[in-house]
């Protein structure tokens, strides 16, 4: 066998994408594929359409369909529920981010994960093969910028419009989503900071509830964080700017790491920070420096690099790039995130997962969001089991 049989459940936005990346690889062929609305299937292209089966139940999928993994690319709620029933099915999974909308819920897949050593779980954390993203992380990895006293991520061009928002029926409602930009937008850089810099001790901050939009959910995360070795961290975060900005600044002993626009800069000093603070004369200025812009190349196919890895996890046992248990990392960050400013209180980690199960049960309870589709509604319906 030198190629993987893949199926997809949910051909929405993301999962009519993931038919086309993994047409586009050797060891992987995509065999099959599962959503609750059949019109979802006229997303996919006619000649890989003509291929595989498709299946609008997804016991029979599961059951029936002819695939050894599945990538799971359906609204949030439904991610543990699906990747649980996959594996019992003895499927390989890759779950779409967010691993879950709450860690509570995280945990219950990992614990199922935990059962089926033999599949392997991956999250479709497809940045995390970014080029720069992997110079960064090399960078830090290697020593080069020495012990880091500051990271400050402006995350503020994820804008979107109230037309996005109405786009989808489940978008941007506690009871249809769970949450707005750190469990839509953010996971990616929300699960970037763990992997780079690991998770913080305190994390405070104010977050507003559609200050932007006409939603329910977070649209302005303004969050402060801090490290048992005294690194401090501010994420910043809208849906509501224009134009935005992505701006990763990593301040260190050795110097200033920018990445921005695409130009990854080092400003590396002469003399480290501290040490320039006990022994220059000087009453004012700072250490001479040098200015380094990073080169970095690769393979820029983020999505397509995850689903060949998973292939080549399950044929030639490489390692993964994003393990499922490590999407709670994330998640669990996001969520502490959001409970701090909800509660107006530090919340220390790790975060008590019941405390914010139960702070979430309470906005869906109060969620304006009716159900329109036959999913969602059934999906609602289910909810109060994911508390
Ligand atoms: N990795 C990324 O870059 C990326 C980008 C976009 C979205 N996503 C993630 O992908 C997931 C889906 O987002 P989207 O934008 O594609 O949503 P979408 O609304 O466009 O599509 C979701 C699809 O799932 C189907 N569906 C809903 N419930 C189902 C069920 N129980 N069983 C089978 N099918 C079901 C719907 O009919 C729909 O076709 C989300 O979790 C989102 O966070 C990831």
């Amino acid at each position: 066998m030198d190629f993987v049989k893949f199926g997809i459940i949910g051909i929405g936005n993301m999962g009519s994408a993931h038919t086309n990346f993994i047409s586009e690889l050797t060891n992987a062929k995509l065999t099959a594929v599962c959503d609750i609305n059949p019109k979802a299937f006229d997303r996919i292209k006619p000649e890989i359409r003509e291929k595989i089966k498709c299946f609008t139940d997804v016991d029979t999928f599961l059951k029936e369909a002819d695939i050894e993994a599945v990538i799971i690319a359906v609204p949030h709620y439904f991610h543990p529920d699906l990747a649980i029933k996959a594996m019992q099915s003895g499927k390989h999974i890759i779950v779409e981010k967010p691993i879950a909308v709450h860690k509570k819920e995280a945990e219950r897949m990992i614990a199922e994960g935990a059962k089926h050593p033999e599949l392997k779980q991956s999250l479709m954390f497809n940045q995390r093969t970014l080029p720069a993203h992997k110079k960064i992380k090399q960078l830090i990895e290697s020593g080069e910028l020495g012990k880091i006293n500051r990271i400050n991520w402006v995350i503020t061009d994820w804008f979107r419009s109230q037309t996005y928002y109405d786009s989808g029926d489940w978008r941007a409602s506690w009871r249809g989503e769970g949450g707005g930009v750190l469990l839509n937008q953010c996971p990616h850089q929300l699960d970037l900071w763990q992997w780079l810099f690991g998770l913080p001790e305190t994390v405070r901050g104010v977050v507003k509830f559609g200050k932007y939009h006409d939603v329910e959910v977070e649209d302005e995360v303004n969050v402060y964080m801090e490290y048992a070795n005294g690194t401090v961290g501010n994420f910043i975060a809208s849906t509501g700017e224009m134009p935005g900005t992505n701006r990763l600044e990593i301040t260190a002993e050795k110097g200033k790491l920018t990445f921005e626009g695409g130009k990854l800069l080092f400003i590396r000093n002469e003399i480290e920070t501290t040490e320039f603070i006990k022994t220059t004369k000087k009453v004012f200025g700072i250490s001479d420096n040098w200015i380094c812009e990073i080169p970095y190349n690769g393979d820029t196919h983020q999505h397509r690099n995850v689903i060949e890895n998973v292939a080549n996890a399950i044929l030639k046992d490489t390692p993964l790039i994003a393990p499922m248990a490590e999407g709670i990392r994330g998640l669990e960050l996001g969520n502490s995130m959001l409970l701090a400013g909800l509660k107006n209180k530090v919340v220390t980690l790790p975060m008590d997962a019941d405390e914010y199960a139960a702070e979430l049960e309470k906005l869906v309870a109060t969620s304006r969001y009716q159900a329109k589709t036959a999913s969602v509604q059934a999906d609602a319906a289910d909810m109060s089991k994911s508390f």
